[in-house]
């Protein structure tokens, strides 16, 4: 490969990662206190942000990835090729595993970029994260 085609590729997931750290500042994330922005992008390059969404029941909070997924579907929006998630945290943050189910039905084997707001990023495909998973395919 060459540098050129290496810096386009760390440019684009540079433009997602920074719309789901961007995504992230709008979490409402007052009983956790953990903020999380996702970021989707569509093949034609657009880019769909989510936060996280608490409430006082807790167990009726939604995870960034899903927000982002909502809100891409709800705008009508099918094909993705990738999706980013931005914590406040060292140990950069994966999607949990309700999220990993969604993304894989929507999305498929994207990579999922990780990122904190040092910049730190690391990269991994769905596959890797999700090996068996259930879908329609089982159906
Ligand atoms: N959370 C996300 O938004 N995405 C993840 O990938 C992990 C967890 C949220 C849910 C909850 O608001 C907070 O982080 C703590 O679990």
């Amino acid at each position: 490969m060459t540098t050129a085609f290496l810096e386009a590729i760390v440019s684009e997931y540079d433009a997602l990662t920074a719309a789901a750290r961007q995504a992230r500042e709008k979490a409402h994330a007052p009983f956790s206190n953990f903020k999380v922005g996702a970021a989707l992008r569509t093949p034609s390059g657009k880019i769909y942000g989510g936060c996280n969404v608490e409430n006082a029941t807790y167990g009726l909070t939604v995870c960034a990835e899903r927000v982002a997924i909502f809100k891409a579907i709800s705008e009508g929006e099918r094909k993705f090729n990738a999706i980013a998630v931005a914590t406040d945290t060292d140990a950069l943050t994966p999607p949990c595993g309700a999220c990993r189910q969604l993304i894989w039905e929507f999305c498929g084997d994207v990579p999922v970029i990780m990122t904190n707001l040092q910049g730190k990023v690391d990269t991994i495909r769905m596959r890797e994260l999700f090996p068996k998973p259930f879908d329609s395919s089982n159906l």
